[in-house]
């Protein structure tokens, strides 16, 4: 088995917030929670940070895996209005709730801010964390989209 140590160790913290917990409530794809969702971002997100031949922040890279997607609402329903183009919008809202609610710094605001690239041209992952947590995404959510319904 894989050792998961050092994850549970930096999410921990993260994990028992209430308002990552709310992320339980909103479905992502199919019948997959955001929160399971992001968990999956993740654990993959770890792994390649493992395997990769440079250097990686794994707090950067874990604490902006786990809340790429810390939006808090659910993408299927209009709202007030603020949901619409939620492809290119969510990511600012997520990036900016990971710093209000849980204090996240400027890395991690980069990390989840970047993360819908290419979708949004102009936000180029701007570090190595950034563009692993890009690159999980897109793998989680592609299995999730296929095997997962
Ligand atoms: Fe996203
Ligand atoms: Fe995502």
């Amino acid at each position: 088995m894989r050792d998961y140590a050092q994850l549970q160790e930096i999410l921990a913290p993260i994990i028992s917030d209430e308002n990552v917990q709310d992320m339980k409530n909103y479905i992502q794809h199919g019948s997959i929670t955001t929160f399971e969702h992001c968990f999956s971002v993740a654990k993959l997100a770890y792994r390649m940070g493992n395997a990769v031949p440079f250097e990686v922040d794994m707090t950067i890279l874990l604490q902006g895996a786990m809340l790429h997607d810390f939006y808090l609402y659910d993408w299927h329903e209009l709202g007030d209005g603020s949901h619409r183009m939620h492809g290119f919008r969510h990511a600012k809202r997520a990036a900016n709730n990971a710093v209000t609610l849980l204090g996240m710094n400027e890395d991690v605001h980069s990390v989840i801010y970047s993360h819908m690239w290419p979708l949004n041209p102009l936000r180029v992952p701007r570090s190595r964390e950034a563009f692993i947590v890009c690159l999980a995404d897109k793998c989680i959510a592609l299995h999730e989209t296929l095997f997962k319904r």
